[in-house]
């Protein structure tokens, strides 16, 4: 079946948009009936001389929303259960005219922004999925937590009636500062920190403290996209300084004024890299000369594979210049929103009433049972074991690559939970090969798509594939890399001549 579509390449808006709001209108409009099956992503590239991937990602919005449905072994058709019909436009008779709209006299709404993907519409659907910095939920330490759960229910009283203190209580302020010192070398008492619902909110308190139209903040590149939409959505100017394999390229920053830099030291998100000592410290004396902030984002230093980890920037701060970000969502769960922030001590009295304009504190029992977990010792045991997963999750994920195509270069190895693949330049784009290992079931992500802000730089783009570990048993990662390679073999039809699937 050919649908009627017709694509603008010189309009607006992107081709992937444009074909997303033609099927829509055309299942809207009733020109495509539910349970109608769509053409195949390849025949429909074909008839719109545009690329497979346009129609996959056009598809799996539509899918994403509802519009679309896909089963295994039947393909990809119009969603049988579309809501009743009088939710679906009629096609018109006549050429519909509208009413001119009244103007309307309400404020402009005022908020620019965008929020990244981190729910994954696609999960269902794929029998292995790489997805970076995701939990195997088996590992949720459910037993103690239940028993925890039950203990702070009974004793709970007023504190769960009454409001709490905005910053967190104090049992888990405690438990983290006593945390902090050993496993990050960081000094902090319980009154520099503010229990905050995951580093999300964090970035949002520290944004609005210190960001407004114009504001200039430096971030690595490529970078956490959770953290370059946070600055973006309050008018912050960003500033890009890349990244090497060493970290971030200290030398390039920028000597204009700056009001805050955000980075990833231990485990630089996307590319890996740990930041060496001697830069840390030129980091930190630039902040210290243009009088920035410096927002560390230590999101996964709990698993650090090869060597001990560096000391945080907060522990070797002489500027007290650092603010400093962790959470639990990487080690017990992100389901647990709970995270906490360091801030530097002139910060401390307008992030407190942030955080209690924004939520009047986190839930108390949430609280109540992180901070028994940490002080009980029980979050010190859970790490080492996961730490211990994530190592041979790690090493058979590296294994099966070498295996399947050979002398492969690979990245952020030393901790965390996700590699870096750099494609060699006979090999297809990131692009195509998250979609040859999409239309195979198997989830690899390129740098957008795995939550990463690139910045529209092609090197960076183009040839470099995330793969997330963690949460994947090794005989699904070992499925996962062979589906790749098999799959990778039947579209190319003439691997690289290194790779081992030309011998295989
Ligand atoms: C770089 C980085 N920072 C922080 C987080 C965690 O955010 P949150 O604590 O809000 O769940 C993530 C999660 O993916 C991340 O990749």
């Amino acid at each position: 079946m050919q649908l009627p579509l017709k694509l603008e390449r010189q309009s607006k808006q992107t081709l992937q948009n444009q074909l997303f709001e033609q099927i829509r209108s055309l299942i809207l409009s009733g020109k495509l009936k539910p349970g109608t099956p769509m053409p195949a992503t390849r025949s429909l590239s074909e008839q719109l001389g545009v690329s497979r991937n346009t129609v996959l990602l056009a598809y799996d919005r539509l899918i994403a929303e509802d519009y679309l449905q896909t089963q295994e072994a039947v393909g990809t058709y119009v969603n049988s259960y579309l809501p009743p019909d009088s939710l679906v436009l009629k096609a018109p008779t006549q050429p519909l005219v509208l009413p001119e709209k009244p103007q309307s006299r309400r404020h402009p709404i005022l908020f620019r922004g965008r929020a990244q993907k981190v729910a994954n519409s696609q999960r269902s659907r794929l029998a292995v999925d790489f997805r970076v910095g995701r939990l195997d939920p088996h590992s949720f330490p459910i037993k103690i937590w239940r028993r925890l759960i039950l203990r702070h229910l009974g004793a709970g009283g007023a504190n769960l009636t009454e409001y709490r203190n905005p910053i967190g209580i104090l049992a888990l302020r405690e438990a983290i500062a006593n945390h902090l010192g050993p496993a990050r070398g960081i000094a902090v008492t319980p009154e520099q920190i503010i229990v905050v619902s995951g580093s999300q909110q964090a970035l949002n308190i520290v944004a609005r403290l210190l960001i407004a139209q114009g504001t200039r903040v430096v971030t690595e590149c490529p970078c956490y996209q959770g953290a370059a939409y946070v600055f973006e959505s309050y008018g912050a100017q960003l500033h890009p300084v890349p990244v090497d394999q060493y970290g971030l390229q200290v030398s390039k920053l920028p000597l204009a004024p700056v009001s805050l830099a955000y980075v990833t030291p231990s485990h630089q998100y996307p590319m890996g890299s740990t930041l060496s000592l001697k830069r840390r410290v030129q980091l930190l004396d630039w902040a210290g000369q243009v009088g920035a902030y410096l927002i560390e984002d230590d999101y996964d230093s709990d698993f650090r594979h090869n060597g001990s980890p560096l000391t945080a920037l907060a522990g070797l701060d002489p500027y007290d210049c650092v603010i400093y970000m962790g959470t639990v969502s990487k080690s017990i769960g992100a389901g647990l929103r709970l995270g906490y922030v360091l801030v530097p001590e002139e910060l401390m009295e307008p992030a407190k009433t942030v955080k209690a304009l924004l939520d009047n504190g986190n839930p108390w029992l949430d609280q109540a049972i992180l901070a028994d977990f940490i002080s009980g010792g029980g979050y010190a045991k859970h790490l080492r074991q996961i730490r211990r997963m994530y190592l041979r999750r790690r090493d058979c994920l590296i294994a099966a690559l070498k295996y399947h195509f050979g002398e492969v270069k690979l990245s952020g190895l030393e901790g965390g939970m996700h590699i870096v693949w750099h494609l060699p330049p006979d090999f297809p784009t990131a692009i195509e090969m998250q979609a040859i290992a999409r239309e195979t079931g198997v989830g690899m992500y390129a740098l957008e798509s795995g939550g990463a802000y690139d910045y529209g730089y092609k090197e960076y783009s183009e040839r470099t594939l995330l793969l997330g570990y963690s949460s994947l048993p090794e005989t699904q990662i070992r499925a996962g890399i062979a589906k790749v390679a098999a799959a990778f073999l039947k579209v190319l039809g003439n691997p690289p001549v290194k790779s081992k699937l030309a011998s295989s």
